[in-house]
């Protein structure tokens, strides 16, 4: 059997209270396993970020329960919360989110920082990553000094750099062109082979189809799933 590492049951999220209320997630169920490389599409509003979220342990469900290996996240506090996310997560998003006052070796080695590796293992470490996401000459770079794609590589080794039990990426391509989507989605495979277990939502059908599974969202839920 295989080893479950994301397990969504009846998880809903509201926001807001009486006739305000907005379900943005509504009685979700979702299994994440070892290995797995699963896209999410649904219409804007579904909840598709809502989930990435929880999944993530940035936030928690109204109702539900979420255990991420094995661990029953809703019961935990907020600083076991922020350790699961540094040791157990890695985030990607549409706006790669770095740091701009710091080099892209630099973006990558802060996880390691609130994981307590020493500072030499760390440069180590980040430098190995960017070699592994082809920008071993951009390593010195501000994220300024470097193109969408190349940000959006840097994002990605410093989402690997703990070696995390699940990647998530909401919308990881939504803001490249073609040939760079292409990039990083060549990327991605090359991380799924190597064992990286991977959530990644999206709009687009060609990068949708890349995934081995599609979980389709429709008002909060997962309405189909399907293999490639
Ligand atoms: N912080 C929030 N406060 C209030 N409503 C929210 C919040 N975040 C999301 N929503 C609502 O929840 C629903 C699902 O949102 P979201 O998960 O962002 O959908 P998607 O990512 O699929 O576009 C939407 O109706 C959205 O407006
Ligand atoms: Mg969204």
């Amino acid at each position: 059997m295989k080893k479950s590492v994301a397990s969504l049951s009846n998880v809903s999220k509201y926001y807001g209270k009486g006739s305000l209320q907005v379900r943005a997630l509504d009685g979700l169920n979702l299994e994440v396993n070892q290995g797995d490389y699963l896209a999410v599409m649904g219409a804007s509003g579904s909840g598709k970020s809502t989930a990435m979220n929880i999944l993530g342990c940035l936030d928690r469900p109204t109702k539900g329960t979420y255990e991420l290996n094995g661990t029953a996240v809703e019961k935990l506090d907020d600083d076991s919360l922020a350790d699961i996310r540094n040791k157990e997560l890695g985030f990607v998003f549409q706006q790669f989110h770095l740091l701009q006052e710091v080099s892209a070796l630099e973006n990558v080695m802060l996880p390691m920082v609130y994981a307590c590796v020493p500072p030499l293992e760390r440069k180590e470490r980040a430098a190995d990553a960017l070699y592994r996401v082809g920008l071993e000459n951009r390593m010195n770079n501000m994220p300024n000094q470097l193109s969408g794609g190349q940000q959006q590589r840097v994002a990605i080794a410093r989402a690997i750099i703990n070696q995390p039990s699940l990647l998530l990426a909401d919308e990881p391509t939504g803001a490249l062109d073609s040939k760079t989507t292409e990039d990083v989605l060549n990327l991605f495979d090359q991380l799924h082979t190597q064992g990286i277990t991977i959530v990644l939502v999206t709009h687009e059908d060609n990068v949708a189809q890349r995934a081995k599974k599609i979980a389709r969202f429709k008002d909060g839920k997962v309405i189909e799933i399907s293999q490639n």
